[in-house]
């Protein structure tokens, strides 16, 4: 199964490899992976954002830590804020996917000689959906978080060991694919380093995990305000979705008028889930060609930046407690201390939703186009670097490495196990960590959750200043 990578650590490795060979097999016995398959925004797999994980899942790439070599740099902790695992659908989307797979079957036109992933479609798949699923981790969902903490752990060597196990700081969000997501992470080091019994040890932590749902300001002025995501809206029935809706109904022989585009929607996440979950080539995939996923992968993200990102100065806001978190952990872990005081916390692992990531990823000021995404400008933003697909399919992550160098602490940022620039600081891969916070002072010496969140309930205009 580890053909063609060099060994590593020989026997660990390999009964890790027996204990997740189900994930291995599963993913090198589907070679067919939908053409749409980097479009599916939240519901994208990690493997297509990093597709050398078809090969194998256990390659961590010691190139991605890029501190100054001339200095001498040891990595000194990692904080990790990690989204959970692939998923079953909500129930609200699988709803919508039993009534898409009524309307076909009882509505859809015939025609001989049609070809054969149409006929699946009309005569033979079959609704295995059912509504306890509700955003459920799946079994690759455990997986996903697994392999991701062996590969951490294979990265990172000296601070996720078993000997540091102790001093972790392990906090998820209270939703179930999160605790399950979490736990699987814990699988994932404790299979690393051959413990026959896994023991769990994490803390659930809505306040800086879900702080989106606590702060008012950002409830009542964006996510229960129907006029904030109005652009979402109009994209969703302007001129691209419905020439996007059009060709889906004249390829399913359905009525125009049937075809809704949540229901367009839903075949097209039925092929993301079909692959996400199963491991399967679904008939459903072959209604769309690259440019309709194109379009539907931009409804998805004009949604995410209305609700979670750049769209309302509010929703990167509420991540304030969160950001203040991962500082004060950083603080604590850079701070220079006499040989006789216990050391820092290796690592701390935080585990919550893509609605945790990207709010976060905002206040920090990543993905953020010169233009903000509306409903007009679909052609302009062909080439935007907010794309939901890459920056938060399942098990998406934010990780932030922090040095101790001979000038001092540094610290790296990385998405998705690449590495990502500081906006302001671009010219290095690691600053000194005392550069990254004056870069952020601004939001160091405030970003007062209370003051933002109850301050105010509007959703503020787009794009101020932050
Ligand atoms: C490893 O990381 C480096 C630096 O980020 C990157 O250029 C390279 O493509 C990565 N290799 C793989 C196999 O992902
Ligand atoms: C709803 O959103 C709009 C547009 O962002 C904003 O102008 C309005 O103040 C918001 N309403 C509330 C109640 O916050």
């Amino acid at each position: 199964m580890f053909s063609g990578s060099p060994p590593r650590n020989g026997l660990v490795l390999a009964a890790l490899g027996l204990a997740l060979t189900r994930l291995s097999c599963s993913s090198l016995a589907a070679p067919d992976i939908p053409h749409i398959a980097t479009y599916f925004g939240t519901k994208t797999r990690y493997e297509e954002v990093n597709p050398h994980l078809l090969r194998d899942a256990l390659s961590a790439n010691g190139s991605a830590l890029k501190p100054p070599p001339s200095e001498r740099c040891t990595p000194v902790h990692l904080t990790a804020v990690i989204r959970h695992g692939s998923r079953y659908p909500t129930a609200k989307n699988i709803r919508r996917i039993q009534k898409l797979s009524e309307l076909v079957r009882t509505e859809a036109s015939r025609a001989p000689g049609a070809p054969g992933w149409l006929q699946d479609i009309q005569s033979r798949w079959e609704m295995w959906f059912t509504e306890d699923m509700d955003g459920q981790l799946v079994m690759k969902g455990r997986e996903d978080l697994r392999q991701l903490a062996v590969r951490l752990s294979l990265l990172l060597p000296a601070l996720l060991s078993e000997e540091n196990q102790r001093r972790f700081s392990v906090r998820s969000s209270s939703k179930h694919r999160c605790v399950s997501s979490v736990e699987s992470f814990q699988e994932g080091l404790q299979l690393l380093w051959g413990r026959s019994e896994v023991q769990y040890s994490h803390r659930v932590d809505d306040e800086l995990m879900r702080f989106f749902e606590r702060c008012r300001g950002y409830v009542e002025g964006v996510e229960n305000n129907r006029t904030a995501l109005l652009e979402v809206e109009k994209f969703k029935h302007g001129e691209e979705m419905e020439a996007v809706r059009r060709r889906m109904a004249d390829k399913l022989g359905l009525p125009h008028h049937r075809l809704t585009p949540d229901l367009v929607e839903a075949a097209f996440f039925l092929c993301s889930y079909e692959l996400s979950i199963r491991s399967l080539l679904s008939p459903w995939c072959f209604l769309f060609d690259e440019s309709d996923a194109k379009v539907l992968e931009y409804k998805s993200d004009l949604k995410q930046y209305w609700k979670r990102s750049h769209g309302h100065v509010i929703s990167s806001l509420s991540s304030c407690p969160l950001f203040h978190h991962v500082f004060r952990t950083l603080d604590k872990a850079g701070r220079p201390r006499r040989s006789t005081e216990a050391s820092p916390e290796p690592a701390s692992i935080l585990v919550g939703h893509a609605e945790t990531l990207l709010p976060l990823l905002s206040l920090l000021g990543l993905y953020k186009d010169q233009t903000p995404l509306t409903a007009a400008n679909y052609h302009a933003q062909h080439g935007r670097s907010f794309r939901t697909s890459l920056i938060v399919p399942y098990a998406a992550n934010l990780l932030f490495v922090l040095y101790d160098c001979q000038r001092g602490p540094r610290l790296q940022l990385l998405v998705n196990e690449s590495p990502v620039r500081f906006p302001g600081l671009e010219g290095e891969d690691a600053p000194l960590y005392r550069d990254v916070r004056a870069n952020y002072r601004h939001l160091l010496d405030g970003c007062d959750f209370h003051r933002e969140c109850e301050g105010r309930t509007s959703g503020r205009g787009p794009n101020t200043e932050l």
